[in-house]
């Protein structure tokens, strides 16, 4: 695995590997890989002849100064885990070296970055654009892959793509679960013992309310969700919203739509975590 921090060295790299006619799989990480991570490069090794992996904790897309802060950075182990898969190439950047002068790019979402995310952290979904953006530049794939664990993450990237014209393919990579339900994700390394004990009810509520929605109407599934987390003394849910999966936009009944999806966020003590649930999909 080649390990490139300089973006003229990565361009280099895959104009070699271009030239051979081989084609690129990207995937953007901002670090502390787990399995969710992996599973992407897994992906992207069965459909691309050489893979792209960047890790970077990109400042643009938070607009918390502790969040920041606080994100894990453990390269020394996302190289050795990344050492075990198929990764061809893992391109860990500074700062200085994505954004040598301030990216001022506003990008317009429409109603897709106004909703549950966009709408409690305003500017992510900028600032995500900003960074893959760049990367898509600078690496210029022939697809790249994200998860559906961030799934107004990828809805936004589908529009980015379309919206500048990359002639990339979008491919949207399954949720990986802890064996109790729980949603990988790199903040669950933030969490206490208890705190990750208690976290695993948010799964399981997701998916005790599928088995709801044939008797009940999108409005009391939302209370049940919310009601029951919130029992937990430890678990505070900030949102959760049914909504179309394309759209984003909230749905009111379960026939308006082929496509629903339950997405929630919640603090469990200072750590936010989300995930989502697809209820229909035909
Ligand atoms: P990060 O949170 O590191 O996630 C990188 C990719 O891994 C994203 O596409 C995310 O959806 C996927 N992922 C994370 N946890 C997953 C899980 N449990 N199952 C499946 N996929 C999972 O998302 C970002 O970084 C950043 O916003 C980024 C796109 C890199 C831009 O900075």
């Amino acid at each position: 695995m080649d390990i490139v921090v300089k973006a003229e060295e990565l361009r280099c790299l895959v104009e070699r590997h271009k030239k051979e006619g081989k084609t690129i799989g990207f995937v953007p990480t901002m670090g502390a890989l787990h399995q969710g991570h992996l599973s992407l490069v897994g992906q992207a090794s069965k459909m691309s002849d050489v893979v792209v992996v960047s890790v970077f904790v990109n400042p643009t897309q938070f607009n918390n100064a502790d969040d920041l802060k606080n994100y894990p950075r453990t390269i020394d182990d996302d190289v050795k885990k990344l050492e075990g898969t198929a990764c061809h190439i893992l391109y860990n950047p500074s700062v200085e070296e994505v954004y040598p002068e301030k990216d001022e790019r506003i990008f317009d979402f429409g109603l897709l970055d106004k909703v549950m995310e966009g709408e409690f952290r305003p500017g992510h979904f900028n600032g995500v654009a900003q960074v893959v953006s760049r990367f898509f530049d600078l690496v210029q794939p022939d697809k790249a892959f994200f998860g559906e664990k961030d799934f107004q993450q990828l809805a936004i990237i589908k529009r980015m793509t379309r919206m500048l014209n990359y002639n990339i393919e979008i491919v949207p990579c399954p949720i990986v679960r802890e064996a109790d339900g729980l949603a990988m994700s790199s903040r669950n390394a933030l969490l206490s013992k208890e705190y990750r004990r208690e976290s695993v009810l948010i799964s399981k509520i997701l998916f005790d309310s599928k088995e709801l929605i044939t008797t009940r109407n999108t409005k009391e599934v939302i209370n049940f969700v919310v009601e029951n987390i919130n029992k937990s003394a430890l678990l505070k849910v900030e949102y959760f919203s049914i909504v179309d999966g394309d759209t984003l936009q909230p749905v009111d009944d379960w026939d308006k739509s082929d496509y629903i999806v339950g997405c929630i966020a919640v603090f469990a003590d200072k750590v936010r975590l989300i995930d989502n649930l697809i209820y229909k999909n035909f």
